[in-house]
């Protein structure tokens, strides 16, 4: 079956949702096609800190009054190390900016439930799917979806399709440009249903490694350890979790951890990964298909909706005017903002985390910025800036 559209959109994660919103908000069609069934894109735990430009633009979109009534505003921030807290006072130090705590699969469901209700095309369980003719004026999208073949013509291709997504390889050999780092990290996550044991999020260094205490709601804690990137969780029984856990948050005034219930569990391997550049032909990456960040900054999420702000703008500017100017500076324009978060997201992972093999040197040096960014306020509000994203 042939069927048009004006944006065919692969994908049905952050980017994805929040381009076809904000395109629809514009008088533009789309097709959003999506390799998983629908309640699995809604309850895949991932990211949960959404700064306050994701927060204003999904308010903005009419996507935002459960946000309002669920999220909870953090304007502060803990860093632990040598035994002690110290407060980073997020707001005051960004003339009131914050971030908000709100589960990625909720700003997912809030967008489903849009599009749904304004009867758009959003297709789950499609099957094989194909981009191709990218460098002409009518890009297709091939798949199958409930047994049939289709194919999809678009004035342009969205890839929104994540990191293991079709779309960044459907680009000829030799034109991208792949930029990409390793950590010898990666992160054990687990959501407990136990109320909090802080207001606010506590990022600790540890001679054992990192750790991070999250939250979700006020009964629904998310904790994080750092762990050798070829560690199985199946060696990490609930009790040995939180042995850990008490261990690296302990502090010289005592402080106490409350146990719950574990109810998810999984490792995330850490790398930063960046294509050059994001667009080719008719064909515009977005989001973690274009790069990845480590979740050290809370950034993953916040880098994709910024793409697709930009892209739905040029892509008005195009239909509106026939101006491809914004169309042409997409690539260039995100990637300010992708290598400025790379750049957050790495410093960030570096100064807390604990780097096997390190010598005495790297870790004074390591000790000697985390009290520079505690007791000095240029230091603070460099980490603050970034942690609430820095406007366009
Ligand atoms: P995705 O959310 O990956 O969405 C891509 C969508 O495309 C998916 O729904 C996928 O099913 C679909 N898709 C893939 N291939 C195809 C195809 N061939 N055809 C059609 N559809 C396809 N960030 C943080 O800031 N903090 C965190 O704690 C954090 N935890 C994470 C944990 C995990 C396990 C992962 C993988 C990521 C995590 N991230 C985290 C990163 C953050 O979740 C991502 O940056 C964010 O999801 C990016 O959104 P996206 O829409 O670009 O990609
Ligand atoms: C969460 C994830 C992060 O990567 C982070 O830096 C802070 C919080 C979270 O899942 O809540």
């Amino acid at each position: 079956m042939s069927e048009r559209t004006q944006v065919g959109i692969v994908g049905a994660g952050p980017a994805g949702l929040v381009l076809a919103h904000l395109l629809h908000l514009r008088g533009i069609e789309s097709v959003v096609v999506e390799l998983r069934e629908r309640d699995y894109v809604e309850k895949r735990v991932r990211a949960g800190v959404l700064e306050q430009g994701t927060v204003d633009l999904l308010t903005e979109m009419g996507v935002g009054d459960r946000l309002a009534r669920e999220g909870l505003v953090h304007e502060g921030l803990e860093l632990r190390f040598g035994g002690r807290g110290h407060r980073i006072a997020l707001s005051e130090l960004t003339g009131g900016r914050a971030i908000t705590i709100y589960g990625q699969q909720h700003v997912v469901r809030d967008l489903i439930e849009a599009r749904q209700a304004i009867g758009a095309p959003l297709l789950f369980e499609v099957e094989d799917v194909r981009v191709g003719e990218l460098d002409s004026e009518r890009p297709s999208i091939a798949y199958r979806h409930g047994g049939e073949r289709h194919e999809l013509r678009c004035d342009f291709v969205a890839g929104c399709d994540g990191f293991h997504g079709v779309t960044r390889g459907a680009v000829p050999d030799g034109v991208l440009t792949q930029l990409e780092h390793e950590y010898p990290f990666a992160w054990l996550g687990i959501l407990a249903e136990v109320p909090p044991s802080t207001d606010e999020l506590i990022y600790c260094n540890h001679d054992r490694g990192f750790a991070l205490h999250s939250l979700r709601s006020p009964e629904l804690s998310r904790l994080y350890l750092q762990v050798d990137p070829d560690d199985d969780v199946e060696r990490w029984p609930d009790e040995r979790i939180w042995e850990e856990l008490h261990t690296r948050f302990a502090t010289d005034g005592g402080w106490t951890l409350n146990e719950g219930p574990i109810v998810e569990k999984a490792i995330t391997p850490m790398r930063s990964f960046v294509v050059e550049p994001m667009q080719w032909g008719r064909l515009y990456l977005a989001g973690d298909a274009a790069h990845i960040v480590p979740p050290t900054g809370a950034k993953g999420l916040n880098l994709a909706v910024a793409d697709v702000r930009v892209l739905a703008d040029a892509l008005a500017a195009w239909y509106e005017s026939g101006d491809d100017a914004q169309l042409r500076d997409y690539s260039q324009r995100c990637l300010r903002r992708v290598w400025r978060v790379q750049h957050f997201s790495w410093w960030m992972t570096s100064m807390l985390h604990r780097v096997a093999g390190a010598d005495s040197f790297e870790q004074r040096l390591q000790r000697a910025q985390l009290e520079y960014v505690c007791s000095s306020e240029a230091g603070a509000r460099t980490l603050a800036e970034n942690y609430v994203g820095i406007p366009d």
